[in-house]
């Protein structure tokens, strides 16, 4: 596996989980779930921070996959759906981990509708199967040639015997999948090419790439659905474990919901088989988060930052009058800085808070790449100060030439 971001600059992850867990709940990233009434295992509440870290790196998923192909149509299926999906595909029977020497069923039971009309249904266990059922709407709509894909971002629900890990193993989880289909013969190639590209977007959102190992799942270790898997592990600091997985479901699926294609290039009806790059939004976070993690030591201590990319961070960037009981500078800094920047970006945060040391270690934690502060030079010279979040590196840039410099760097 890729080498590359293996430079020292830093100390990183010395004791992982801890430090992670705890700031993101001091800096509103992540909450547990319920808290004031004692919590729910293997549930989280996102807090402004981390909404705004999962949906950039949600946003940066369907950029790639969906907005920037031409060969993907993307799909918002229900949550809930007809308890048959679930015994078609063998879910009912087989999606069930061992507790206790007998088969537990993982899937979260629910009844839908009142009284005698109750029909036993689940939480869906992947979002899969919402791509899967609507495979004949889709190309009905949109008479796609093979191959081609549709993908999906939303939440799947799974009664894990034992939550753990923080974001890892939650009941509750977000998935981001490619149902992609093509011709039979054509597997092999285009099982290779996802492989290409899933390790493309990790490196893109900033996940440590030397932490990232390949595995081949073995045929008694597979999902029951699946003819090849190869999982994507990451070295979390609890150990080696399951980040992503890319599986080759064949025509399981199709078959099971008696789907066809009509093959209009070579004539009559066939079923196309599937390539399945799958990706945990909530484990994607967590690599990001601990791939960004750092300390080193500034003026005599040691600082904590998150080295996110811009186009992750939470915050692209921070702006401070220098003081905040000079009205002129408050003034200038809302009015010039902060509210142009405000409009343009959206994730720009208003700083006041401490003395200036005290305002950049902040932005630090939640990986603001720049903090920008207005100053007394400011009031005469239209120039503001902008500091690098990973050199503490200052440089003077005009106002006028803020959005710009941001631009560029993102
Ligand atoms: N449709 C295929 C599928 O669901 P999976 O390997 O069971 O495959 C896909 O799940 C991804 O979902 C995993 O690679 C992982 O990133 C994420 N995932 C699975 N179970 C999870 C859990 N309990 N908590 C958080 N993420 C989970």
């Amino acid at each position: 596996m890729n080498k590359k971001n293996t430079k020292k600059e830093s100390t990183e992850n010395s004791n992982g989980m801890e430090k992670i867990v705890s700031l993101c709940k001091r800096r509103g990233f992540v909450f547990p779930g319920s808290e004031i009434y004692g919590g729910l295992a293997g549930t989280y509440d996102w807090g402004h921070f981390g909404v705004a870290l999962k949906n950039n790196i949600k946003q940066s998923w369907w950029k790639k996959f969906v907005d920037a192909r031409r060969d993907m149509y993307g799909i918002d299926a229900a949550i809930l759906m007809n308890g048959k999906v679930w015994e078609a595909t063998g879910h009912v029977a087989n999606f069930a981990d061992p507790l206790d020497g007998k088969q537990f069923n993982t899937m979260l039971k629910t009844e839908v509708g009142a009284g005698e009309e109750a029909a036993i249904s689940y939480l869906r266990p992947e979002t899969a199967q919402g791509m899967f059922v609507n495979f004949k709407n889709t190309v009905d709509a949109f008479h796609p040639k093979l191959p081609f894909g549709m993908a999906q971002i939303g939440k799947a629900f799974r009664n894990e015997i034992a939550p753990r890990d923080f974001l890892f193993r939650q009941r509750e989880f977000e998935q981001m999948e490619i149902e992609y289909f093509v011709r039979s013969e054509t597997w092999e190639k285009y099982f290779e090419y996802w492989r290409g590209e899933m390790l493309g977007w990790m490196e893109e959102v900033g996940i440590n790439m030397g932490k990232v190992h390949e595995l081949e799942v073995l045929k008694e270790d597979r999902a029951h659905y699946s003819s090849r898997t190869v999982d994507f592990y990451f070295d979390f600091p609890f150990g080696n474990k399951e980040l992503f997985g890319l599986a080759y479901r064949a025509d399981f699926d199709l078959k099971t919901h008696k789907l066809e294609y009509t093959d209009e290039e070579e004539g009559g009806k066939m079923v196309p088989h599937v390539i399945e790059p799958t990706f945990g939004v909530d484990r994607a976070v967590l690599a990001v988060l601990l791939s960004a993690y750092m300390e080193d030591e500034k003026d005599g201590e040691i600082r904590s930052y998150l080295k996110l990319k811009p186009n992750i961070a939470p915050v692209i960037c921070a702006v401070s009058p220098l003081l905040k009981n000079k009205p002129e500078l408050v003034e200038y800094a809302n009015t010039k800085v902060y509210a142009p920047l405000k409009e343009e970006f959206g994730r720009v945060a208003w700083d006041d808070n401490g003395n200036i040391g005290k305002r950049y270690r902040r932005q630090d934690e939640i990986g603001t790449p720049f903090c920008i502060v207005v100053d007394f030079d400011t009031l005469s010279d239209d120039t503001v100060t902008v500091r690098d979040r990973d050199t503490g590196g200052q440089e003077r840039v005009k106002v006028s030439e803020l959005t710009r410099f941001i631009k560029n760097k993102i």
